[in-house]
């Protein structure tokens, strides 16, 4: 009863995959789910809410209001309740409302009303599953936290033979049983993360800043949260929210700001993540006044800002973790090498500009995680969201050694 207690929101929409709902929905009751069961109208073309209801023990919710007497299915109160909300199968048609916010449906408002974490199981047909507009709305999903378990390869139900066949339930209910075995490590724990640029003022309207968009070290500061940690998020102008309620939001805009809310904070932290891209150096005077324009040409004398991570560095006790990023063009490792033991870091994560979809703004990004015993992890291209998680998973196994 691997799964006791827990509450889980299975939703169904409509595929033939439909049918292995039923075998997935035994196998979760079988290890201890309470599972609420929501269908799309179109799903119960393809199983019957009888049979949904049968093997949960609950009635199935599909209509926002039950016919016969007027009951309100509220996808508040379910979305609240539930641990979990898996969704198996999902189609290329329910990708797209959730992705866009399409709540013509009791699966897609449950769905938005959800506190919990999301997983979604695609089942479809090849070509629908590598069509741009799917890949785009997986891509957006992903954005938003939600984990797809990608589908496998194998016969479709329109014979034809390619990637798009929903994972088979005994797979699911082993992911479902991960997620619950795995989620909150950090718990107890605090963790300090900084993200986005900095800005240093050259007078009232103008400013030495950089392309960081924040969306790493906002990634990093979700991942923390959802793996239990108390995060205080000290970050530069960005244009991002942050939504989850164990992140605090500290923001800055100059190096010194930032600086100075590390300091406060970090004997309070068990370990801390340098993810901003902090200006190495800000003007000598910042104007009072607007600058005018006169000579030809001008000057700007510039002095070293703090070095954040550094000077961290130098505070670290036994009893903490610090990471830092190295952003690299060139001789990559030995740079990022030298980074992480000028700054007495724990790991630093290497990003290099020569790999394409790395580095700024972007949603994705290719990470070599280095540690002090000269090990180096490198991993492939992927959403920011996913290189947080493995980032965070290092950091699990090396808070696990202290
Ligand atoms: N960092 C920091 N404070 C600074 C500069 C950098 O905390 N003033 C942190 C970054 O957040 C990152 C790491 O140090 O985790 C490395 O940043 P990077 O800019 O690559 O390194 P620098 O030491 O500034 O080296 P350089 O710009 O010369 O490559």
């Amino acid at each position: 009863m691997r799964l006791k207690g827990k509450h889980i929101i299975l939703g169904l929409t409509g595929s033939i995959a439909a049918y292995k709902a039923a075998y997935l929905l035994r196998g979760l009751v079988k290890e201890g789910a309470e599972v609420q069961v929501v269908m799309t109208p179109a799903a119960k073309e393809f199983i019957t809410p009888v049979t949904m209801s049968a093997l949960s023990g609950r009635p199935v919710a599909s209509e926002f209001f039950a016919a016969n007497d007027g009951t309100w299915h509220s996808h508040v109160d379910m979305g609240q309740w539930a641990d979990l909300m898996l969704i198996a199968p999902v189609t290329a048609a329910t990708l797209g409302k959730m992705a866009h916010g399409i709540a013509d449906n009791l699966l897609v408002t449950t769905y938005m009303s959800a506190k919990c974490p999301v997983y979604l199981a695609p089942a479809m047909d090849l070509d629908m599953f590598k069509h741009p507009s799917t890949l785009q709305n997986l891509e957006i999903l992903r954005s938003f936290g939600n984990v797809i378990l990608e589908p496998g390869e194998g016969e479709l139900a329109s014979g034809l033979h390619g990637k798009g066949r929903m994972q088979e339930p005994e797979q699911l209910v082993e992911e479902v049983v991960t997620f619950f075995n795995s989620k909150k490590k950090l718990l107890n724990k605090k963790v300090l993360v900084t993200a986005g640029p900095t800005f240093e003022k050259i007078d009232p309207v103008r400013f030495i800043g950089n392309y960081s968009s924040g969306k790493m070290g906002f990634a990093l500061a979700e991942e923390l949260a959802e793996a239990g940690a108390s995060v205080t998020l000290v970050t530069g102008p960005v244009s991002l929210a942050t939504t989850h309620p164990s992140i605090q939001r500290i923001d800055v805009e100059s190096a010194a700001e930032m600086h100075q809310a590390c300091l406060d904070l970090f004997s309070g932290v068990d370990a801390a993540i340098m993810c901003a891209a902090v200006a190495d150096y800000r003007p000598k005077h910042a104007a009072d006044q607007k600058i005018k324009r006169t000579a030809a040409d001008m000057q700007i004398d510039l002095e070293a800002t703090a070095d954040i991570a550094a000077s961290l560095g130098q505070l670290k006790t036994d009893k903490q973790l610090l990471v830092g990023f190295a952003l690299e063009t060139n001789d990559e490792k030995q740079n990022a090498l030298g980074k992480m033991q000028k700054k007495n870091l724990d790991f630093i994560v290497l990003n290099s500009l020569q790999d394409a979809g790395a580095g700024f703004g972007g949603n994705t990004n290719k990470i070599t995680i280095l540690s002090k015993d000269n090990n180096a992890q490198e991993f492939e291209l992927k959403h920011k969201r996913e290189v947080a998680a493995d980032i965070v998973g290092k950091l699990i196994q090396e808070l696990a050694k202290l």
